[in-house]
């Protein structure tokens, strides 16, 4: 049976600007299945960063069919939104934001639920940074790691209560093409682990090769049909449109 994980009809937002209302997106019909890993590609101030807010209920559609593991999160006031992405989404952002006063295990501590026992949370804990290879380091404060090591604690932290939904905006956009490629590869080995559903942003078409989907938001985005591409993105669009991986 195909388990949906996100399905979007006739979405969306649009932005209050000085002369009015700018819409940003408007997708007719798009939808993703339990466990599909997909590359989001497309340039600069397309409004990817604004779809994945939609995605994790950040910010409320203006209009249309929002579903995410089977709520339907269009219908949702904020309080509903928030209780949502804390059980279902997990997000990953390209500057980490790991609270800098606190140790990355306290860090990932302060998502865990109350409710869960001492030794289970301490047990939990152990397993996932010795998963991610940062068991030594778990007490440290962020700026005592590296930007990779950071970026792997906050994996952990968006990871470790197995959202079904991974949302993860350029996650490695400031790291050098080499941490950035072992980052990728373990948000990619996890989440298949989790059996969870990824959505990736990324600029760096070698790293999407790495996705089994890519998808171009020109493609999923009305307002951007037909707009001129930059070389980059048109090699991006065959590669879609031929569907496969070509590497
Ligand atoms: N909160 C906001 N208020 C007004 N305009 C916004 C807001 N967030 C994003 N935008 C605008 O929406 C467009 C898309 O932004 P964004 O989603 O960040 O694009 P991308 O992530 O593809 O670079 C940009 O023109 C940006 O300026
Ligand atoms: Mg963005």
């Amino acid at each position: 049976m195909m388990e949906e994980m996100i399905r979007v009809e006739g979405v969306r937002k649009a932005f209050s600007q000085q002369q009015g209302r700018l819409p940003i997106i408007e997708i007719d019909q798009w939808s993703a299945r339990k466990g599909d890993a997909i590359a989001l590609l497309g340039p600069s101030g397309s409004g990817k960063s604004t779809f994945l807010h939609l995605l994790g209920g950040v910010l409320p559609v203006d209009g249309g069919l929002l579903e995410i593991a089977g709520q339907q999160v269009s219908g949702m006031k904020e309080s509903e939104r928030d209780a949502f992405r804390a059980q279902t989404v997990g997000y990953v952002f390209q500057d980490f934001y790991l609270i800098p006063s606190l140790t990355v295990k306290e860090n990932v501590e302060l998502v865990m639920p109350r409710s869960m026992s001492k030794p289970l949370r301490a047990r939990l804990i152990g397993e996932w940074f010795e998963r991610v290879g940062l068991q030594d380091r778990m007490n440290q404060l962020p700026a005592k790691l590296s930007r990779g090591q950071q970026q792997r604690a906050a994996i952990v932290r968006a990871m470790i209560h197995c959202p079904p939904l991974v949302l993860a905006d350029e996650p490695t956009g400031s790291l050098d093409w080499e941490t950035a490629s072992s980052i990728m590869k373990l948000l990619l080995d996890v989440s298949r682990e989790n059996g969870s559903t990824l959505v990736t942003v990324t600029h760096d078409l070698h790293l999407a090769e790495l996705f089994p989907t890519k998808l171009q938001f020109a493609s999923l985005n009305q307002l951007l049909k037909g707009r001129a591409e930059s070389s980059s993105d048109k090699r991006a669009m065959q590669e879609t449109a031929a569907g496969g991986v070509s590497s």
